[in-house]
């Protein structure tokens, strides 16, 4: 497996690989590698001849008041677990070698970006979506995979790759799960024992909804309300959002229906978790 520290090192090689005709595929990471992470590799192979993983706790998509510093770092076990999967080229650039001290070109999405976490969270996809750019460039990626678990960033960038026709293909990869249903995080590793059993109502919110969908109820008021009471009356919790919007457009729906994204986005201490569902067909 070839560990790339600068971009120069991994565009030589992925243009090696370009020049033999090779497909590649990008999985972009923070690192702190778990099983959710792993899954998106499996597929990224499935889709193309050579696995990039780029690990990147990326500066610019953190708040003044967000987690960066803390962010947990585990390079070595990252680095194994790549070999373990048949990972091809690993990507571990410092900050600086990213961004030019003086950089001053960013991207910038003005609709999907504004709703559920950017309400909180401003300047966030604006950094996702310059990195995941310059990642794309860097890597000569023709595949990209992210996970459902980010849905709207999910949306943003299948958006972004829309909008200014880049020629990469973007792969959604479904949520895995801890066997109790709580979503994969590297932030879960913040929680308590205790805020780990709480963090389970975000998945019993969701279950609600599922089931609510599934034996017809379409009205969204009270789903959303039983919900709300679901996550309330668990200790320590404090909901940041519960919202149900197309999943493509992150518009607000007033019923539920097939391809209806439930996201839900709640602080348990000081540790905010995401989670959400889609509805599928299955209804009746
Ligand atoms: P990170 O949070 O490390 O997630 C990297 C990728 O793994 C994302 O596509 C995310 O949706 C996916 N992922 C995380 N947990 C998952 C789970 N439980 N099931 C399935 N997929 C999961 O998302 C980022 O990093 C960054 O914003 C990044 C895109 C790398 C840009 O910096």
């Amino acid at each position: 497996m070839f560990i790339a520290q600068t971009k120069a090192e991994l565009s030589s090689h992925a243009q090696a690989w370009q020049k033999e005709n090779l497909r590649i595929a990008l999985v972009p990471t923070m690192g702190s590698l778990h099983e959710g992470h792993l899954s998106l590799v499996r597929i990224a192979k499935k889709q193309a001849d050579k696995v990039i993983v780029s690990i990147f706790v990326n500066p610019t998509q953190f708040g003044p008041q967000e987690d960066l510093a803390a962010y947990p770092r585990n390079e070595a076990r990252d680095r194994s677990l790549c070999e373990q999967e048949g990972v091809d080229a690993v990507f571990l650039p410092t900050p600086a070698e990213m961004y030019a001290p003086d950089a001053s070109v960013t991207l910038m999405e003005s609709t999907l970006s504004k709703t559920l976490c950017g309400r909180t969270r401003p300047s966030h996809f604006q950094g996702v979506l310059t990195v995941v750019n310059k990642l794309f460039n860097i890597a000569r990626a023709d595949v990209a995979v992210f996970g459902m678990k980010d849905a709207q960033q999910l949306a943003i960038i299948r958006r972004m790759v829309r909008d200014l026709d880049m020629p990469v293909k973007i792969i959604p990869a479904p949520i895995v799960r801890e066997a109790d249903g709580l979503a994969m995080s590297s932030r879960n590793a913040y929680l308590t024992p205790e805020q780990r059993q709480q963090a389970l109502c975000l998945r019993r919110a969701l279950d609600f909804a599922e089931v609510a969908w599934v034996q017809g109820n379409t009205p969204l008021d009270p789903v959303i309300s039983k919900m709300r009471t679901l996550i309330e009356e668990t200790p320590g919790t404090e909901i940041d959002y519960i919202n149900a919007v197309d999943s493509d457009t992150l518009a607000p729906v007033s019923k539920l229906h097939a391809g209806v994204l439930i996201a839900v986005a709640v602080k348990i201490g000081h540790t905010r978790l995401i989670d959400n569902i889609v509805l599928s067909n299955t209804q009746h």
